[in-house]
């Protein structure tokens, strides 16, 4: 009898270049799993429209992030990649789970209250209300902004996952996930399995270089804050050596020095090499000497990313051929589930 390997699902946004946040935290991580599990990788096209976006920019967008993953070492011979729009399922569960989801736990998640605040609305203390200061700027707040975390719990309940590797900044999503599913099963019997979050003990948490008290993200207005894995390593160095850091010159990982700290993080997820062990090589030395090995690790990195990447990228039909296999696998898993979830709901079996 053969043993079934535990499922992964996860998944990243195509609205730009990958982050280095995105690699460290998420990506890289991802591709340890392949050998041990049932993984299934998917470019999330349909959150990308929560927010303003260009259809143009989108199609390249999804394509280019599919091979970045490829580029990252997610094999498509060892794991599933798709696109989320090419699966029935994602949205039709996400309504489902709607119904079962008390509008005020959207508002309190912290994306969501982030992404309206960019917007120019504020959702007010007690949660009950969204002043509407946004509609005077001419922008508005779409429910497709407040509805995020529902369709991305149905990413995963769509696929049963038992673990979901993701960035600190997912923790809140999967927490809504869990309780989503705990309510299904509860109300119509054990369908989902409940799934785990796996967060990496280093590089969860990215740090934007110009303000590191913020995460570092794809759509930060300045530049210089993000390093994405497509940049050029002359790119990569000027803003690793322009980074913030603090009046002081002491190298350690301490709370009152957030950019260093956030340094010392990039190169220990990158190079595996201890804090402390960082602390101590770095005695004596200053911020630059730093901030020049952390770049060089950082190009070090990239650099096989970016070769592979500059291939696939000249290759659609082989991106096409990737999708399709991981759309035929994902589809196959998506509708035992959707079925599973609409006998249980008492929608009326489709006459064949
Ligand atoms: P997204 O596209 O923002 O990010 C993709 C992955 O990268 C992680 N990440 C980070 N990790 C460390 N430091 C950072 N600065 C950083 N920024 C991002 C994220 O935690 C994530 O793991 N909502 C999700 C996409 C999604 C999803 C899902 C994820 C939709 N459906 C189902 C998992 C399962 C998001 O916006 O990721």
């Amino acid at each position: 009898m053969s043993v079934q390997k535990p499922v992964i699902l996860t998944c990243a946004q195509p609205t730009g270049v990958l982050t280095l946040g995105n690699y460290l935290g998420a990506v890289k991580n991802w591709a340890t799993l392949l050998d041990d599990n049932t993984c299934y990788f998917g470019v999330v096209d349909m959150h990308a429209i929560t927010v303003k976006y260009t259809p143009a920019d989108l199609r390249k967008n999804t394509l280019s992030c599919v091979a970045q993953y490829i580029a990252c070492g997610l094999d498509p011979e060892r794991s599933n990649i798709f696109i989320q729009s090419h699966i029935i399922g994602h949205t039709e569960l996400a309504w489902l789970l709607s119904c079962i989801t008390p509008i005020g736990d959207l508002q309190r998640m912290t994306q969501f209250k982030e992404k309206a605040a960019k917007l120019g609305f504020k959702v007010s203390e007690e949660q009950t209300s969204i002043a509407n200061q946004g509609a005077r700027q001419g922008s508005s707040l779409n429910a497709g902004l407040l509805m995020y975390p529902v369709l991305m719990a149905a990413d995963i309940l769509l696929y049963n996952a038992d673990s979901v590797p993701v960035g600190n900044d997912q923790k809140q999503h999967l927490e809504l996930c869990r309780d989503l599913a705990q309510r299904f099963n509860h109300s119509y019997s054990d369908t989902f399995t409940i799934p785990e979050p796996f967060i990496p003990k280093t590089g969860a948490r990215i740090m934007s270089l110009q303000d590191p008290q913020r995460k570092m993200s794809k759509s930060d207005a300045n530049q210089n804050a993000t390093l994405h894995i497509l940049d050029k390593p002359d790119l990569l160095r000027k803003k690793i050596m322009s980074s913030v850091t603090d009046s002081g010159n002491e190298i350690v990982a301490r709370e009152d020095k957030a950019g260093v700290s956030n340094l010392l993080q990039i190169h220990t997820a990158i190079s595996g090499t201890s804090t402390a062990d960082l602390e101590a090589s770095f005695i004596g030395k200053g911020y630059g000497d730093l901030k020049k090995e952390v770049a060089d690790v950082v190009i070090a990195a990239l650099e096989p990313v970016q070769a592979r990447y500059n291939e696939l990228i000249q290759d659609k039909s082989y991106l096409e051929s990737v999708l399709k296999a991981g759309a035929t696998e994902a589809q196959k898993r998506a509708y035992k589930t959707l079925g599973k979830v609409y006998r249980k709901t008492g929608f009326v079996e489709r006459p064949r």
